[in-house]
């Protein structure tokens, strides 16, 4: 796996967008920044080259994978068309931490989209990104350059740690910014839905949109998720993670039965959390004053307790509004089990 550092300010940074590009074009797998979390890139038009991202992850096929392009015009040459309220979304939104999906006019490799009509496309607004988009000339299928079921990266140590020796390269860029995925929305019908909440907010979509759904899989547990990638277990630690919902004395509560039953207990949560309780093992993940500082620490703290021995993890929930619907959205997959106060 070829590695090339990327700092802004020096000059070897063009000749490592090049060789990058190249991979790109000699039908290899490359790890790039985007501003969400770190991609895993393969020519999209072709089906041998994006076969190797769903060999290197451990992906299920029937799991489609995120287009990413350096413009809307570089769009319109993979859909049938653009509705209104979709184009409205690009000129918000793009570039930046929001996927659409559009019915696709099939030139994309069948692999990515899973034999689906429609086509998942996005803008990442990363510099590095853009710039081998440009350079490679192509749209890039990447998804997130994790192994299957864990945290996605944020750092290209992550991706080092998961993908050495699987992949031709990684572009490391340092840490992304946002921290978790984009938000996925689905464009295909009259009012458009979310399938996976992100970077950008319901809140958000709805000021220019005006009228969106919530996939209901996002809100009962029940039902089938639509998105084909959330059906699958996402984001896990290598210890269990349990969610606790409930004030500081219920957490001690929790922490205490486990220590006296033996266990190991690490946990997980904000400052706020940290100076409230005691415990052996506690990795915060940022401030609740500030929900877009616990987005860009969650998988990070996730990975973290890799270098320890925890036997599980317990974890603060979060209030939803705002980023902080995509950080319980993702807690929640990664959880094992939830414990809420009465
Ligand atoms: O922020 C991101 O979106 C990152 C960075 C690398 O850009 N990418 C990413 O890709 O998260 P991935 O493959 O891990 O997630 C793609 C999500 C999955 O939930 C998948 O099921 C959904 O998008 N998806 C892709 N194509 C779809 C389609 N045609 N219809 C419905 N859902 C689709
Ligand atoms: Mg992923």
């Amino acid at each position: 796996t070829k590695y090339w550092k990327i700092d802004k300010i020096k000059d070897d940074h063009k000749i490592a967008m090049e060789e990058a590009a190249q991979l790109i074009k000699d039908q290899e797998v490359v790890a790039f920044p985007t501003e969400t979390v770190y991609g895993l890139g393969a020519d999209a038009t072709n089906e041998q080259a994006v076969a190797k991202i769903f060999v290197a992850k451990g992906r299920p096929s029937d799991n489609p994978l995120i287009v990413h392009v350096a413009d809307e015009h570089q769009i319109e040459q993979y859909v049938t068309s653009i509705p209104d309220i979709a184009r409205n979304l690009i000129k918000a939104f793009m570039p930046g931490p929001l996927t659409i999906i559009l019915k696709s006019n099939g030139k994309i490799a069948k692999n990515v989209t899973a034999g689906l009509d429609t086509v998942a496309v996005r803008i990442p607004d990363h510099p590095i990104a853009l710039e081998l988009l440009r350079s490679a000339n192509l749209p890039l299928a990447a998804p997130s350059a994790n192994v299957s079921g864990k945290p996605s990266p944020t750092k290209a140590d992550h991706v080092f740690h998961d993908l050495n020796g699987k992949i031709a390269g990684i572009v490391d860029g340092g840490a992304t910014g946002v921290g978790l995925e984009s938000t996925v929305i689905d464009c295909t019908s009259e009012i458009p839905v979310i399938l996976r909440p992100g970077g950008i907010t319901i809140e958000d979509l709805k000021q220019v949109i005006g009228e969106v759904m919530l996939d209901p899989a996002l809100t009962k547990t029940e039902d089938q998720p639509k998105a084909p990638g959330m059906k699958y277990n996402h984001y896990q630690p290598d210890a269990p993670l349990w969610l606790i919902n409930g004030d500081a004395n219920f957490f001690q509560d929790q922490i205490n039965q486990l220590v006296e039953a033996g266990k190991k207990v690490g946990v997980m949560g904000s400052v706020e959390l940290k100076s409230e309780i005691q415990a052996k093992m506690i990795i915060s993940c940022g401030t609740r004053q500030d929900l877009k500082d616990i987005a860009i620490h969650l998988y990070d703290t996730l990975r973290a307790f890799k270098q320890t021995d925890v036997d599980i993890i317990l974890c603060e929930t979060f209030v939803e509004t705002g980023v902080g619907q995509a950080i319980m959205n993702r807690l929640n997959k990664a959880a094992t089990r939830k414990i809420t106060q009465d």
